[in-house]
């Protein structure tokens, strides 16, 4: 980054994992990134790096001095994680950090990587809205749950822009199995579409706070997508029932 940079400069949290390589790529020219992950981030580029671990609050405040927005997709992916070994401190600790963090840095807005898992108790036959209530169908969706919480609760009470996206099954189709509740093909989501939705997070003015669903444009969709694709622009381009436009 030059004096004269005038980008958003934006904390990437998990830049070494599988959508935050994506994003990085994709975006490595409209911002100034500081990465943090776990294990070194590969290729950063000119783009600011760290290896820390987002559990422990000062090494989070640290990061989130001087940035515009957090983009928070460090976590434990894992549907099976456990709650003491796995997830207490990538899922819960590190998120409360990161809200924690970027309110008392001033930073504008948080974007947090919510999860399908956080709804998937939910009915198979029933569509779930942005402005349903959490109803987790394990427990690494109830800590994508808490982190939706927390997002209320920092965006509408102490003024931190926070938007969560319930990210569906992200990749390449013919690679995701078959163990979700509703057919895979109903929640799936390219990385093309899902960098181009946080695009949208980061830039869509005056939110205080919104759910948001993160999946393609799907023939036939579990997750609604009215309002994100009217209140962000979104615009998906493609489709798990397509052949042509199922690849990542
Ligand atoms: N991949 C999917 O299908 C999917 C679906 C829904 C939601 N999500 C969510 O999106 C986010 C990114 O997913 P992904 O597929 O890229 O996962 P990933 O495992 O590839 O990347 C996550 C990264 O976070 C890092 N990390 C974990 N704990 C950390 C800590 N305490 N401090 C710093 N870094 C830490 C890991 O080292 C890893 O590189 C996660 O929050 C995940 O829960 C993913």
């Amino acid at each position: 980054m030059t004096q004269s940079d005038s980008r958003r400069r934006i904390l990437l949290t998990g830049s070494a994992g599988r959508i935050g390589t994506a994003y990085r790529i994709h975006a490595a020219d409209a911002y100034s990134f500081r990465l943090v992950d776990l294990r070194p981030t590969a290729d950063a580029g000119e783009h600011e790096c760290h290896v820390a671990d987002l559990a422990d609050l000062e090494t989070t405040r640290a990061l989130c001095e001087g940035i515009d927005t957090v983009v928070h997709m460090a976590a434990d992916p894992r549907t099976w994680a456990d709650f003491y070994d796995d997830l207490l401190g990538p899922n819960f600790k590190a998120t409360y950090n990161i809200f924690r963090a970027a309110k008392d840095a001033g930073c504008r807005r948080v974007v947090f990587a919510s999860s399908v898992n956080a709804v998937f108790g939910y009915p198979a036959d029933r569509q779930v809205r942005t402005y349903d209530a959490p109803m987790p169908g394990n427990v690494y969706g109830a800590s994508k749950a808490f982190g939706e919480s927390l997002g209320a609760y920092f965006g509408l009470r102490e003024g931190l822009s926070t938007l969560c996206i319930r990210i569906g099954a992200v990749g390449d189709l013919s690679h995701i199995v078959g163990d979700t509740p509703v057919d895979v093909r109903s929640i799936f989501v390219t990385l093309r579409d899902l960098c181009h939705l946080l695009d949208r997070c980061i830039e869509t003015p005056d939110i205080d706070y919104m759910i948001v669903h993160g999946v393609s444009n799907n023939q036939h969709s579990w997750l609604d997508l009215n309002d994100t694709r009217s209140r962000l622009g979104y615009n998906p381009v493609d489709d798990a029932f397509n052949p042509e436009r199922s690849a990542s």
